[in-house]
């Protein structure tokens, strides 16, 4: 299955000045649910350690992971573009390795594009590699999660003269290396700014001002994810509390006999309950164990 957004709609999007929209879906429902909001792009991210896992960070998701939520978000999307976040690992030994791992994401998952964080000398081979095998290719620098130990933390970037020259310097190369499009996460909106003339892919911001378009990560944007949320997401919806109440009403009806009612329940001739009744009066008959 392909998508209806294509990268040509998307670049088309840019030059139009219509703001691209971007979430995270990680299984068919929530890209089912993405899907049927009208989204342009829904990525499978590699946050899915954190948010559908449960893990600290994400860099110990596996490809095969991935591939498993990939497929299933693949089934749940008929329209927007679709994107599999290639995990920390299985690209950094080398260009083949990226192309092999990318092209398990197209064939065994079906998605329409892979992202790979990092503008550095290393990760812009891997991204020629990758569009010289034919598959078009996400960039993403700013805030790269999977190497956020070597950035200082996840912290933003970009925010003094030196970190803000190096992250110009990467949007530009991942550019000319072949990226369709770029992910900037976590950037001052004054450095965005400055940089998005330079650039004619689309860049998607997650707290990086007004981009191209923007990501967001959907169980933080549905309130499902607990806990203190980066300043750039939104809350747009309190579905981890809907869920909560929803189950606690169940177990209290349940507790109380008042769940499951009539009109939940299967009917049975007079002679289906003959049958098991007779069935049981034999089995129940004295001197049978
Ligand atoms: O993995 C992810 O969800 C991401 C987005 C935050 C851009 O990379």
């Amino acid at each position: 299955m392909r998508s209806t957004v294509s990268l040509s709609l998307l670049a088309e999007l840019k030059t139009q000045g219509k703001p691209i929209v971007m979430v995270t879906a990680y299984d068919y429902a929530t890209a089912r649910v993405a899907d049927r909001a009208g989204v342009d792009m829904v990525l499978v991210g590699d946050s899915a350690a954190q948010v559908v896992l449960g893990r600290r960070s994400t860099v110990d998701i596996t490809v095969d992971e991935m591939l498993i939520l990939a497929a299933a978000a693949r089934r749940g999307v008929e329209s927007a573009f679709l994107v599999g976040d290639l995990p920390f690992g299985s690209t950094e030994m080398s260009d083949g390795q990226a192309v092999a791992t990318a092209t398990r994401f197209v064939k065994e998952a079906g998605v329409d594009a892979v992202k790979l964080e990092g503008g550095w000398p290393e990760r812009l081979s891997r991204i020629r590699a990758i569009v010289g095998a034919g598959i078009p290719v996400i960039g993403h620098v700013g805030l790269t999660p999977q190497t956020a130990v070597a950035l200082g933390g996840m912290r933003a970037q970009g925010r003094s003269p030196e970190a803000a020259a190096r992250l110009a310097r990467e949007a530009i190369a991942v550019q000319a290396a072949g990226a369709s499009a770029l992910v900037i996460e976590a950037v001052p909106r004054a450095v965005v700014d400055v940089l998005l003339p330079a650039m004619c892919i689309p860049v998607i911001g997650i707290g990086a001002g007004a981009a191209d378009g923007q990501v967001l990560v959907m169980h933080d944007l549905l309130g499902i994810t607990e806990g203190v949320m980066p300043r750039f997401v939104k809350t747009y919806a309190e579905v981890g509390t809907a869920m909560v109440r929803g189950v606690e009403a169940y177990a209290a009806d349940v507790r109380s006999g008042t769940f499951p009612q009539k009109e939940n329940d299967y009917s049975a001739s007079a002679g289906a309950v003959a049958a098991a009744h007779d069935v049981l009066a034999v089995q129940l008959l004295p001197g049978r164990a």
